[in-house]
């Protein structure tokens, strides 16, 4: 069958037609091949790039310049996914026009299709319509919002008591009016994402949220095992990369130590003429 590109439209559709949307996070160019190939809906360039591959504690540090250099790496491989790109921390808070300013760059620079941005309050309702008004779609981010898990008390999971959800529920129905097109929904009780991705017109994509979501997403090295870090209840590992990848390297140490790599077959020939004559050369 003919694909074609996932675009927005596409996204909603999937909702309105009852069918789940699958989204996995991306960083470079090879995994973003794999997910493309195989049929993701929505690639996205997660900030979680700080934690998973530049080795930060947390995603506070990343920086724009970081976020859109793997962007164009992924942006190379994804012919049909939707491609988003999260916004790092401070790139959306500081005023409107720089907001406006970085999710452009990611659309004109890096070539996404859309931005993520986390939280919900006055000020960054103000920044999501001001990014969606310059053209630009927007996924929200609630829930546990790992840039904000200071505030948060930590990485727990939100919306356990009947106050606290009815925030959340409030939050998302800002985060739609102001025009995002898609939340993803983090750690939170799957009673409360259900209710809320059936009150909300747009697809709820959930991460640790249960199955009563829209959609779908993980960290792709979370469940590709290839994280050596603490792996959250909510992730299913499909791969024991981590293992299988250090089990290979070990066995390369001991080939390379035993001399037992290279063979014949990775090496390259010289025809015996020349070898005779090189050989003879380096006599005289
Ligand atoms: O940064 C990220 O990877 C994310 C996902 C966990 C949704 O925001």
């Amino acid at each position: 069958m003919q694909r074609k590109k996932i675009t927005v439209k596409d996204v909603i559709e999937l909702k309105k037609a009852g069918k789940k949307i699958t989204m996995l996070t991306a960083y470079d160019y090879p995994v973003a091949l794999i997910l493309d190939q195989a049929g993701i809906d929505i690639i996205l360039v997660g900030d979680s790039l700080g934690n998973v591959v530049l080795g930060y504690d947390s995603t506070v540090p990343v920086s724009m310049d970081e976020m859109v250099h793997h962007t164009k790496a992924v942006k190379r491989a994804t012919k049909y996914a939707l491609l988003a790109a999260d916004m790092p921390f401070m790139s959306f808070n500081v005023s409107l026009k720089q907001t406006v300013i970085n999710a452009g760059r990611f659309v004109k620079d890096a070539g996404a299709d859309a931005v993520k941005i986390e939280g919900e309050n006055k000020r960054i309702l103000r920044m999501i319509r001001a990014v969606v008004d310059s053209g630009i779609p927007v996924i929200g981010h609630l829930g546990l919002t790992p840039q904000t898990a200071m505030i948060l008390g930590g990485y727990k999971v939100q919306g356990k008591t009947a106050q606290a959800a009815k925030e959340i529920l409030e939050q998302a129905l800002c985060l739609e009016k102001a025009g995002c097109f898609s939340i993803v929904l983090e750690c939170v009780p799957f009673a409360l994402s259900e209710v809320i991705s059936k009150r909300l017109k747009i697809p709820v994509i959930g991460i640790g949220a249960g199955a009563g979501c829209d959609g779908q997403v993980l960290v792709s090295y979370d469940m590709f095992g290839l994280q050596e870090r603490i792996t959250p209840k909510f992730v299913k590992k499909y791969l024991d990369l981590s293992r299988q990848m250090s089990d290979a390297v070990k066995k390369y140490i001991r080939d390379v130590r035993q001399s037992s790599f290279p063979g014949k077959e990775h090496s390259f020939i010289m025809p015996n003429e020349e070898l005779d004559r090189f050989l003879s050369q380096d006599k005289s």
